[in-house]
C-alpha cells in the first residue's frame, strides 16, 4: 500500500541516497541537504518535498519550492517550484510520480499559488509526463562552449577571500533585473543558498563595479552560471577574464541575454540555440494566464535552476 508523506515526516531519509543516485547519477549527501534546507528560503518553511513510501521504504520523491517572483505589476508573487522528481527503477509505471506531482500541485494551490515551475530535459520521459500534466515550455536554455588552448597564458589571478561580495552582486543583479519579471527578485538569503548549493565561493566570482560573473570550475572546464553587466560594454572583459582563468574549456548552459550571446559569438564559442534543458510552467487554475501575469520579460538564470 502506497503512502505519501512530507520529507519532514520521512523516517528513512537515508534512502534518498539510492533514489537520487539512480535518478540523477548524483550521490545524495543527506548531511549537506539538511544543512541547506535550513538556510534555503525556498524550502525552509515548507514540506521540502513529498515522498512515496511502500512497505516502510522510500520509492519516490517530488521536491517542492516556494519561489519568489516579480509579476507584471511589479509585485512579489510566489509560485510553486518542482525539483528532484524521482521514482525508484523497480517501481516505475505504477503512477507514483503522477500521485506525487498531484500532491505537489495541491500544496501549491493551498498556498494560493497560480503557477508551478520546473526545469527538465526535453528528451527525457519526464518531459512528456509533465506535458500531459499541463506543463508548457517556457524557456529553452541556449548554450555556448569554447575550448581553451592548453598553452593559454593565465592573466587573471584567483582571489583568495572565502566569501564573495554578495552585497555587491545583489546590488548589480537587482539593478539589472529591475525591469524584468520572474526570478528578478533576490535577497541575500536566497543568493547565499544558491551559492552554497552550487558550492561556489569567492574563487568562483569576478565582481567589478558594474558587472559580475559567477562560475564553477572542475577538471572538465569552467561553467559560467551567471553573468550580469549593467552595460553590454563590460561583458566581454568579464568573459575574457573567465577564459584566462580556465584550463580546458568554458561553457554556459543558460545564455539568458542576447548581449551575452553576441559576445560568445564574437569570441568564437560553439553556440546551440536549443539545448537539452527546458523550463516549463503550468497554470494551477483555469482563469490564470502566464502572459498576463508576467508579460514576455520572465527572467531566470542558470544559477536559479541549477543548469
Ligand atoms: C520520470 C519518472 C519520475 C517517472 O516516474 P513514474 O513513477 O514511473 O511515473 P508514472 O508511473 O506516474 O508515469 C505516468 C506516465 O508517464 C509516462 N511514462 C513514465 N515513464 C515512462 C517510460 N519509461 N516510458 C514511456 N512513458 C513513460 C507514461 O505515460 C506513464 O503512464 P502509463 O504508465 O500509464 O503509460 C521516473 O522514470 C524517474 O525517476 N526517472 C529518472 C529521473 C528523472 O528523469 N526525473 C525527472 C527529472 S526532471
Amino acid at each position: 500500500m502506497l503512502k505519501i508523506s512530507t520529507y519532514r515526516e520521512l523516517e528513512c531519509k537515508n534512502e534518498l541516497l539510492p533514489l537520487m543516485d539512480q535518478a540523477f547519477h548524483l550521490p545524495f549527501n543527506l548531511k549537506e541537504f539538511e544543512k541547506t534546507v535550513k538556510i534555503d528560503p525556498r524550502v525552509k518553511n515548507g514540506p521540502i518535498g513529498f515522498c512515496a513510501i511502500e512497505n516502510e521504504h522510500l520509492v519516490g520523491f517530488v521536491g517542492v519550492w516556494d519561489l519568489p517572483t516579480r509579476n507584471l505589476d511589479g509585485d512579489l508573487e510566489y509560485i510553486g517550484g518542482v525539483y528532484g522528481v524521482a521514482t525508484l527503477p523497480g517501481y516505475t509505471r505504477r503512477g507514483i510520480c503522477t500521485a506525487l506531482m498531484r500532491t505537489a500541485h495541491e500544496y501549491f494551490r493551498q498556498k494560493g499559488y497560480s503557477f508551478s515551475f520546473l526545469s527538465t530535459v526535453p528528451t527525457s520521459v519526464a518531459y512528456d509526463l509533465y506535458k500531459t500534466m499541463g506543463y508548457k515550455d517556457l524557456i529553452e536554455f541556449p548554450s555556448a562552449y569554447k575550448i581553451i588552448p592548453s598553452n593559454h597564458a593565465k592573466t587573471y589571478k584567483e582571489k583568495t577571500r572565502e566569501q564573495p561580495d554578495l552585497d555587491k552582486i545583489l546590488k548589480i543583479y537587482n539593478e539589472y533585473s529591475k525591469t524584468k519579471t520572474g526570478f528578478a527578485i533576490r535577497d541575500e538569503e536566497y543568493l547565499n543558498a544558491l551559492m552554497r548549493i552550487e558550492g561556489i565561493n569567492a574563487k568562483g566570482c569576478i565582481v567589478e563595479e558594474q558587472s559580475y560573473v559567477i562560475f564553477k570550475k572542475d577538471k572538465n572546464g569552467t561553467q559560467i552560471k551567471e553573468i550580469v553587466a549593467l552595460s553590454a560594454k563590460y561583458l566581454e572583459k568579464l568573459v575574457e577574464k573567465v577564459e584566462n582563468n580556465a584550463r580546458t574549456a568554458v561553457y554556459d548552459k543558460a545564455v539568458m541575454s542576447n548581449e551575452v550571446w553576441q559576445i560568445y559569438r564574437k569570441r568564437k564559442y560553439m553556440l546551440l540555440s536549443r539545448s537539452n534543458a527546458v523550463a516549463m510552467i503550468k497554470p494551477l487554475a483555469a482563469a490564470v494566464s502566464f502572459k498576463q501575469n508576467y508579460g514576455d520579460k520572465f527572467h531566470v538564470s542558470g544559477l536559479d535552476v541549477g543548469c
